[in-house]
């Protein structure tokens, strides 16, 4: 459609049936043939309401949604289109690592690829839209979203957020195979008080904008179609009632043109938050607002019309939103092709894709972080003398369930346990055995989940005998491997925790592995950095894995062997316990700084029960081989403000980077930089570069950034964004640790 025609049927549609265009419904009010009645008068919607709403959420089937379509289209007055969404978040039917995993592989590249085929699979089963990246900011591991999030960093979860949007929507949208984005949640979802969720959320103007907003504006930037408004107060006002966040800073300062949308339940929770007395102002407050849409609440549909006919409520606030919904319907092409790329045949496809497949087997290892490796890693293929044989020891030998809370769609079957793939992996020939030793979850533990319902059933002697199985296995055994960790069901939304370590009922198997045989190897499952303190003193190894997706079973027997090594480096730092949360690094300096392992007095800024650095560091993460790096050396001694970057605004930071091991090996070289004194305090480091670096053994590359004064840009102390003239330290080195680096200045001309 033109827009000319867009306008033309904005201007004859009816107030109900605008109205309508804000309502987004579940599938369950579509259920079967005829509607459902249960859920309508539940949420206090009448039948012509549901009849008129324009969008869908979670549901999915190319036949299901093509019937929707065709029948819900025939009962609204201009035939307009529905539009379907649903959470793709880390997958489809073919589900890739956990985002918080994703950000680790420091590979946006990867991440686009990703979203690319979920956006093929999603696209097929009749998705128009997804209600992704998440590009929440994490730096409090008890936050059971940190999963969501690629992690701490801000310019990191930039570059992720807006790669997930490219591989998601294409060039075009409305393109075949293509899905739109929403970036989500807006704005400081992931800065919750404690870490407890839906928590209120404390950030200053400055922070605010410094660390948080830049990943949601990079978003805006490229070009995602949708925005969620977060479940959060931020400065004491819920978002979703924010103008001040999304009518000046999303779309005034940010030039946002979407679709803003309510995240679940959020516009009737303004009366929770106890900002909206009653339903009518809850309702008038989000739309002043500028938001577009209503997740699952009767508010808009029930409480806009008759402020709109008593003209409490502007009728170009209304316009305006059915306008941007239209907008979009359109450029995706719904107009047109009401379907998009729906199809049955893929829907009823006996088999994941093998592309598919064989993409989430490679990309899965790129995400795993090896934390500790005493030369243990790689497991030997053949028996040696010091490996004759290995067990398996842990509940997640056997676990399919790998691919995360927010993965709703794909078929369990499908999954690869790590037992499955050692039985099909045929160039082994070191004997392997196995064993479970106890359930992810506690003796009858049980939580409800987006999916479905999980639970330990079994009884107190099963789990007795599994246990003596498995210290019996291990026994025998030269080296234990011990897949476990967090069940999927305790991290996500909901799922906040004050203990951060894996289950004590496993810790118990673990230490009486430990006592028969020390030479363990542990894979670690989770959604969020934990506490491994005990593990990792006591294992040999420790591989992070995640919830690692589909081909998890493949891609960890492919680690563990030496088939190809772990990419990963933390995105996310794990804590040395849970009183140090929120923990990052990069932070303020303090007065009174202190290094850990200096005695520099009482009155310095620590914890006298524990260190000040975390158990791993930001940017941490071993490989198979080792490198080395020359000291940093630099273009020039200064930049020029203002200048041309040829005239000498900008230099180059380069190391060389050797391959000091006997393997191919690759390494994410990654470049810091500390304003040594600004108008405000500035981070002790902040990342403003990295590279993957492949090398063979015994091979030497140099590795350049370039630093511009762009990168040296922060908000002033009058909230002027720009550099300012001083000393700067570049870092360049294996993580955020590195003390490897080298002083420069910016001047004034
Ligand atoms: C979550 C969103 C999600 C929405 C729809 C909410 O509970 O916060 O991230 O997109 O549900 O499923």
């Amino acid at each position: 459609m033109t827009s000319e025609q867009i306008q033309t049927l904005l201007a004859d549609m009816s107030l109900q049936e605008k109205i309508g265009q804000l309502i987004q419904l579940t599938g369950v009010f579509y259920a079967g043939e005829g509607m459902a009645t249960g859920p309508m008068s539940e949420m206090g919607l009448t039948r012509e309401q549901v009849d008129m709403a324009g969008s869908v959420l979670s549901s999915v089937g190319a036949a299901r949604l093509k019937n929707i379509q065709k029948t819900y289209m025939e009962k609204q007055p201009h035939h307009i289109p529905l539009l379907f969404m649903a959470d793709v978040i880390n997958g489809f039917r073919t589900v890739f690592p956990i985002p918080l995993a994703q950000g680790c592989s420091f590979d946006p590249e990867l991440s686009r690829e990703m979203a690319r085929v979920s956006a093929r699979e999603a696209a097929r089963t009749g998705l128009h839209a997804t209600f992704s990246p998440m590009v929440d900011l994490v730096r409090d591991a008890r936050w059971g979203r940190v999963m969501e999030s690629t992690g701490e960093d801000p310019y990191l979860n930039g570059l992720f957020g807006s790669a997930m949007i490219r591989g998601y929507q294409g060039e075009n949208v409305g393109e075949k195979d293509r899905i739109a984005a929403c970036v989500k949640h807006f704005a400081g979802y992931g800065a919750p008080m404690g870490g407890r969720e839906y928590n209120q959320v404390e950030l200053s103007e400055r922070t605010l904008r410094q660390d948080y907003m830049p990943s949601y504006r990079q978003g805006v930037e490229a070009g995602a179609e949708l925005v969620m408004t977060s479940f959060n107060t931020l400065g004491r006002v819920p978002a979703t009632a924010n103008r001040e966040l999304m009518q000046d800073i999303l779309r005034g300062e940010w030039g946002f043109e979407g679709v803003l949308i309510s995240d679940w339940a959020a516009i009737r929770e303004l009366l929770a938050h106890g900002i909206a007395a009653d339903r009518d102002e809850a309702a008038y407050l989000a739309l002043r607002a500028g938001v577009d849409i209503d997740m699952m609440t009767d508010v808009y549909a029930n409480h806009l019309e008759r402020q709109i006919r008593e003209g409490k409520i502007p009728m170009e606030w209304l316009d305006a939103s059915v306008l941007r919904i239209l907008n979009l319907k359109n450029k995706l092409g719904l107009f047109e092709h009401p379907c998009k790329d729906a199809d049955e045949a893929y829907d009823g496809a006996a088999d994941i894709e093998p592309a598919h497949r064989a993409f989430a087997r490679k990309a899965a290892p790129e995400t795993f972080v090896l934390l500790k490796n005493d030369g243990i890693l790689p497991l030997p293929t053949a028996p040696t003398e010091r490996v004759r044989n290995i067990a398996f020891v842990g509940p997640y030998v056997d676990e399919k369930r790998i691919c995360g809370s927010w993965s709703l769609f794909y078929n369990m079957e499908e999954n690869v346990t790590i037992q499955e793939a050692l039985e099909q992996a045929r160039t082994l020939t070191v004997p392997v055995s196995w064993a479970k030793g106890c359930q992810v979850l506690d003796y009858g533990q049980e939580r409800d989940g987006f999916r479905d319902h999980v639970k330990n059933t079994c009884g107190r002697e099963e789990l007795e005998a599994m246990e003596a199985e498995a210290v019996r296995v291990a026994r025998e055994a030269d080296v234990v491997v011990m897949p476990m960790g967090e069940h999927h069901e305790y991290t996500g939304e909901g799922s906040a925790r004050t203990e951060i370590g894996i289950p004590e009922h496993q810790m118990e198997l673990f230490r009486r592995v430990y006592a028969v045989n020390p030479n363990i190897v542990v894979v670690s499952f989770s959604g969020r950095p934990l506490d491994l303190r005990e593990v990792s003193r006591k294992a040999r190894a420790v591989l992070q894995v995640w919830f690692p997706g589909t081909e998890g079973g493949h891609a960890i027997v492919d680690t563990l062997f030496g088939e190809t090594e772990p990419g990963g480096r933390l995105s996310m730092s794990f804590p040395y316990n849970v009183g140090q949360v929120p923990v990052y690094y990069s932070e303020l300096p303090t007065g009174r700084p202190h290094l850990d392992g200096a005695a520099d007095g009482r009155c310095v800024s620590r914890y006298i029960d524990a260190p000040n650095k975390p158990l791993y560091v930001f940017g941490y993460g071993m490989g198979y081989t080792t490198f080395s790096y020359s000291p940093v050396t630099l273009s020039r001694g200064d930049m020029v403000m203002g200048k041309k970057a040829a005239e000498g605004s900008a230099l180059t930071a380069a190391v060389t980077l050797t391959n000091t091991g006997s393997r191919p090996g690759t390494e994410v070289v990654q470049l810091y930089i500390r304003d040594m004194a600004g108008s405000v305090a500035r981070p002790v480091r902040e990342l403003k570069g990295f590279q993957r670096v492949t090398l063979g053994p015994g091979e030497s590359r140099q590795v350049c950034f370039d630093i511009t004064e762009e990168m040296l840009r922060f908000y002033r102390l009058d909230m002027s964004y720009g550099a300012e003239p001083g000393q700067f330290m570049a870092y360049i080195g294996s993580d955020s640790d590195t003390q490897n680096g080298a002083s420069f200045s910016l001047r004034q001309e």
